[in-house]
């Protein structure tokens, strides 16, 4: 296994503040009284109640688990997942924060794809990390993250950690379990791979053995923000060998995930059939999206995620569709990577299908 900071591997820093569900559950017994927390319990809670009704005010008062049982149980049974391997922080984002924090010191360096899920980078340099980018590999029909290009640079730079979001945004590209596989056999020993798997849930094979596997020097990360349309609330996963996620429980900020956004994720996952349900609609509409837009001869790229990449033939013209759009009050997604500033990515969402909201893009495919 990659190794970790020295300043991690001693005993401690131990989190002063487990909490009470914690103390709970080492004690083996509930503890009805709570006064020593300086939790606001007696505030009235007048007008949140009658924004929100009772039932959300009652999350409000307490600290929540820090351990996230409920979560993690809910996400063990259904998807097979050890227990023991599963953490839960307030989104993917707060755990590619948490990954980098846990393994690559100020100084060390990270490697991405250039124009990658921007996040990855904008982390890894708030951390003081050196970021090492890749370009894509691209061709007619392809853009994908080059896995060789990323190995042979966390070589080359004696990188600590290599971040992949598999499936990828803003391409959608998805690569096999074999090649993730022989990605991590190809990384030196002591890098780290980070797994960004946000669209997990939007795969063919979201359910397959791999999906629940364990992967030795790999932290692989999942959010509730997409096929759960919980993003509000930051809520993701991360599945890593216990040893790892007991690095990353030292430095994780304990009460990231509140006790109302942990409270309602439980009820979405106790109705899988509505995720599903979503999930579905999802890909009849990426497909309608993706269609549509092949039908004006424009060059969607293969996803397996919530949205669509399309590659225009340059960069000014994608700048100035994306411009007139967003004057015109319609986003969608340029990224800003000077590597990928001829893509442009739409959400799989109904609106995006309504007939002339997107009529500006429409126009520049057929004159162009
Ligand atoms: C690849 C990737 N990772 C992470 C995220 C952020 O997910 P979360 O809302 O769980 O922080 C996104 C959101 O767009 C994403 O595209």
């Amino acid at each position: 296994m990659p190794r970790f900071p020295d300043h991690l591997t001693g005993d401690g820093p131990t989190n002063p503040f487990p909490g009470i569900r914690v103390l709970e559950r080492r004690l083996g017994r509930e503890i009805p009284h709570r006064l020593g927390s300086n939790e606001g319990l007696d505030m009235p809670h007048r007008a949140l109640r009658a924004h929100f009704g009772d039932a959300m005010v009652e999350h409000a008062y307490c600290y929540g688990d820090s351990e996230a049982l409920g979560i993690r149980q809910r996400l063990a049974d259904q998807q097979g997942i050890p227990l023991e391997a599963l953490l839960v922080d307030a989104g993917a984002d707060s755990l590619i924060a948490l990954a980098l924090r846990t393994v690559a010191e100020p100084g060390t360096a990270v490697v991405a794809t250039g124009g990658t899920y921007p996040t990855f980078g904008y982390f890894a340099r708030g951390q003081g990390c050196r970021l090492v980018e890749v370009p894509y590999e691209e061709a007619p029909g392809r853009l994908a993250p080059d896995l060789e290009a990323l190995s042979a640079a966390a070589r080359r730079e004696r990188a600590r950690l290599v971040y992949l979001a598999n499936p990828d945004n803003p391409g959608g590209h998805l690569h096999d379990d074999a090649a993730i596989r022989q990605l991590r056999e190809t990384l030196p020993d002591d890098c780290w791979l980070l797994l960004d798997e946000a669209y997990h849930d939007f795969r063919d094979d979201a359910e397959s053995s791999f999906a629940r596997e364990v992967l030795p020097g790999v932290f692989r990360l999942r959010t509730l923000s997409k096929a759960h349309g919980m993003a509000g609330l930051r809520i993701g996963y991360a599945i890593a060998e216990p040893a790892t996620l007991a690095m990353m429980m030292k430095v994780r900020i304990h009460y990231a995930v509140s006790t109302l956004t942990q409270a309602a994720a439980e009820v979405v996952l106790d109705h899988p059939d509505e995720t599903h349900e979503h999930i579905a609609a999802v890909l009849e509409r990426r497909q309608r999206l993706a269609e549509h837009f092949r039908g004006l001869g424009a060059e969607v790229l293969p996803s397996a995620t919530n949205f669509i990449g399309i590659r225009l033939p340059s960069v000014e013209l994608a700048e100035r569709v994306h411009r007139e759009l967003l004057e015109d009050g319609r986003l969608i997604a340029r990224p800003a990577h000077p590597n990928l500033g001829h893509v442009l990515r739409i959400t799989a969402v109904e609106d995006a299908l309504v007939p002339g909201r997107l009529a500006i893009l429409e126009r520049a495919l057929e004159e162009g």
